[in-house]
């Protein structure tokens, strides 16, 4: 069902998304009340610790869940239009033609034997109206733009240094030209330089193309430098989301706090970094109240027995039942 579109229309609202272990209704969600919007040429960052269900929520957004996972509830709308509700038929011109995806470690899964410029041409086609000699000039055109001389589209992957195979499975994520691009941990195994390199890449980007970015990554200065917008996952669910300025240079929620207080910056000593003690629940652990409660220093009893739910103070989103006092 479609809603009214206005020039105010987010160009991707996320409601209520929730995500279980297939089966599973009585343990907790991998991703619970998953709820967003995100302006045309915005730039969120999802962040958190390894479990938080990041990839998850992510993969949902493309209906991408793998087979021991099921969407249970929520919507997802593009252009004011619901996608979820769409035949797999259907849902095809959205998956890489409308939202595209970097998957975690994707620049290692070149296919070895085909040339990088091949692998980009096949997915240009993806779009059935364009033929492959306009595919080969755009792929020329699609490593240009990502940095790379589109005379090197006859190389090989192994050809190509790691910073290179990112680039060119960015530009293969924007063959068909997407309006939202969702990038999974796309600097982790490159080395410091070259992460810089790929960030400032994905912002001009996103600048030039009006692009819409999703970045996941558990590096908080990579967001810092690359999104409007961060939101701050624990077990599942958001607890803090806000501009990126305020959320990590003033964080509100204790799991925010403890998490910026934990993350490496170039300009601090590194005995003053705190790890966070403890890990995050596994979705089938039992749990009562905020899940964070077990490892929160401000824990009282109203936390290990009601859930928080996300209100907006100040202008960012938090879940916690003591964000006033605190
Ligand atoms: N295909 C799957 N089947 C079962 N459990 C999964 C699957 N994918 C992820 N999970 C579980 O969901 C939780 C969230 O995982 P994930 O989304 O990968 O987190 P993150 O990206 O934040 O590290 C984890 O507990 C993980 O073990
Ligand atoms: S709700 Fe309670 S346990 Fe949860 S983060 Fe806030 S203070 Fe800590
Ligand atoms: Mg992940």
């Amino acid at each position: 069902m479609s809603q009214a579109i206005t020039a105010e229309t987010p160009l991707l609202q996320v409601s209520g998304l929730t995500v279980r272990l297939r089966g599973l209704q009585d343990v907790a969600p991998v991703v619970d009340d998953f709820t967003l919007n995100l302006s045309r040429g915005e730039s969120l960052g999802f962040a958190g610790e390894s479990g938080c269900g990041k990839t998850t929520a992510a993969l949902a957004l493309m209906r991408l869940l793998g087979p021991g996972l099921e969407l249970s509830r929520g919507s997802v709308r593009l252009g004011g239009a619901e996608i979820l509700d769409l035949g797999e038929r259907e849902f095809d011109n959205i998956r890489w033609l409308r939202v595209a995806y970097v998957f975690q470690g994707a620049m290692n899964a070149f296919n070895p034997v085909i040339t990088i410029g091949d692998q980009i041409v096949e997915a240009i086609c993806r779009d059935k109206s364009i033929n492959r000699a306009r595919a080969r000039e755009r792929c020329q055109d699609l490593l240009e733009s990502v940095g790379i001389d589109g005379k090197r589209a006859d190389a090989f992957p192994h050809q190509f240094s790691g910073g290179m195979r990112q680039r060119a499975m960015i530009a293969m994520a924007l063959a068909a030209n997407p309006d939202v691009i969702i990038a999974d941990e796309p600097t982790t195994a490159l080395d410091v330089v070259v992460q810089s390199e790929i960030l400032d890449l994905l912002n001009r980007l996103q600048v030039d193309r009006g692009l819409t970015t999703i970045m996941i990554s558990h590096n908080l200065a990579a967001i810092a430098m690359t999104c409007d917008k961060v939101a701050i996952m624990y077990a599942g669910r958001i607890v803090e989301m806000g501009p990126v300025e305020e959320v990590l240079g003033h964080p509100s929620h204790p799991y925010t706090r403890a998490l910026t207080a934990a993350a490496p910056r170039s300009d601090q000593d590194f005995r003053a970094i705190e790890p966070i003690p403890g890990a995050p629940p596994r979705p089938d652990e039992p749990r009562a109240g905020c899940a964070f409660a077990p490892r929160c220093s401000f824990s009282k009893k109203i936390c290990t027995t009601q859930q928080p739910e996300l209100r907006l103070t100040k202008g960012v989103r938090v879940a916690c039942h003591l964000v006033e006092e605190l």
